[in-house]
């Protein structure tokens, strides 16, 4: 029979990468306990429309990744490609505006998109992703900035930059929109079919293009901030001005647009070597119009995500190591039958008790030794038919191969105290 694989762009998250998503779970969550956001969990799937409406048609994402199917009751449904939409339908839909502004939300799970799987990058990815809603002060970017920021720093990275960006608003992007396409219309014969095809559909898009053909077209074209409004001048200025005092190392990329539609004024990543073709761990960005599109009040609005694969790609690649998960410190090992019904009942009292524990299942004596040591135990409580008879178990500390005779009674107490 053939063998079963995984889907093409998924991966079995395997016991000795566990650490490393653990410690960087961990310290999400730390970090944004610090900054006051508190957790929103939404579900994995919602009606297709939310993502359509939320993150564009006409992006990529929408148009070509998103893994969407009719229910059984004949619903449209879709996995979620990203968090930020869902969570602000449950925004909406949870009449969460009467809560203090800003609302501070925070998600981690999985997200699916169906691209052409390559180095750290998924069809099922893990994201971490936060909002700042409610807000219109640039200290909200700075904020969802630093809270990504604080999340690298505290996981270790060292030499990571943001790329920063403004892509205008309502106001001021059609304009430059113009001006961006009559500089390709100029230029037609010398740009991809790809770009030919989006400077219609999607004209921002054309800044984003990795095709050779078209890097001096890119660079001759257009910026967004000389043509942008007097409000998003002076968001971005502010912005900017917060990053300078701080000393946060970041760089002007006039072509950073972001693959998603809902984006006004601000938008960032962060990238970094070493995780293959996709360099950008994390990516975000400000929303004003987001949350009234889906059908709720004028609410600005700031985020990011980043995926979790790449955060621990870039662990490994750094060399940063994750701490060690201990294991259970005591192995429970017995000589005959009637030692290991003994056996048994001491494993579940010293879980009850609050020890870790593992219990030998076969084996010698001396093969149960061995797998004690495998395992990682601290101690062994070897039970032997003798002792059962005296009440005393032996205590073994398997670094210094000290053993010691030890009242049965006494043993969860005295492995409490060492
Ligand atoms: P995004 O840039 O599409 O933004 O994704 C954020 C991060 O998810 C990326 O920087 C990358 O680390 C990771 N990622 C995306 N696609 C893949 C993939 N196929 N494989 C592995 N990792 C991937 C968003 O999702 C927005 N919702 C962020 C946001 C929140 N903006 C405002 N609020």
């Amino acid at each position: 029979m053939a063998k079963f694989t995984r889907p093409t762009g998924t991966q079995d998250i395997l016991p000795e990468d566990q650490p490393y998503w653990e410690h960087v779970l961990a310290c999400v969550a730390n970090v944004a306990r610090d900054y006051g956001f508190a957790r929103i969990d939404v579900p994995i799937f919602e009606t297709t429309e939310v993502f359509a409406r939320g993150v564009g048609a006409g992006t990529d994402i929408v148009d070509k990744e998103m893994y969407s199917f009719k229910d059984k009751g004949g619903n449209d449904i879709t996995l979620r490609p990203e968090f930020t939409a869902g969570v602000m339908r449950a925004y909406i839909e949870n009449g969460m505006h009467v809560l203090p502004k800003p609302v501070k939300l925070y998600s981690t799970g999985p997200v699916f998109r169906y691209e052409r799987p390559q180095a750290g990058r998924y069809r099922q990815l893990h994201q971490f992703n936060a909002e700042i809603l409610g807000e219109q002060s640039p200290l909200a970017d700075l904020e969802i900035m630093l809270i990504a920021w604080d999340i690298y720093a505290r996981l270790g990275f060292s030499n990571l930059a943001f790329q920063l960006n403004t892509t205008g608003c309502p106001a001021c992007r059609p304009g430059y929109i113009e001006h961006l396409r009559a500089h390709y219309q100029a230029h037609h014969h010398k740009i991809c079919d790809d770009c030919k095809l989006r400077i219609d559909k999607n004209p921002l898009r054309v800044l984003d293009c990795k095709r050779e053909q078209c890097q001096p077209v890119i660079a001759s074209a257009p910026k967004m901030i000389d043509h942008v409004c007097a409000d998003c001048a002076a968001h971005f200025a502010e912005l900017r001005a917060y990053l300078d005092d701080l000393g946060k190392p970041y760089t002007i990329n006039h072509r950073l647009v972001r693959g998603l539609d809902y984006y006004t004024k601000t938008v960032f990543e962060v990238w970094a070597e070493g995780i293959g073709a996709q360099s950008a761990i994390c990516g975000g960005g400000r929303y004003d119009g987001l949350i009234e599109l889906l059908g709720g009040s004028p609410t600005p609005g700031v985020g990011f995500a980043a995926g979790i694969e790449r955060t621990v790609l870039l662990l490994k690649a750094q060399h940063i190591p994750a701490p060690v998960v201990p294991s259970p410190p005591v192995f429970i090992a017995y000589l005959g039958d009637a030692a290991r019904l003994h056996a048994v009942r001491l494993l579940v009292r010293l879980h009850e008790a609050g020890i870790g524990a593992q219990i030998a299942m076969s084996g010698s004596l001396k093969s149960q030794l061995r797998q004690a040591d495998k395992r990682g135990a601290r101690f062994a409580v070897i039970i032997g038919e003798d002792e059962i008879a005296q009440g005393v178990v032996v205590l073994r500390d398997m670094a210094s191969g000290e053993q010691q005779t030890v009242p049965l009674s006494e043993i969860p107490q005295q492995l409490k105290t060492k």
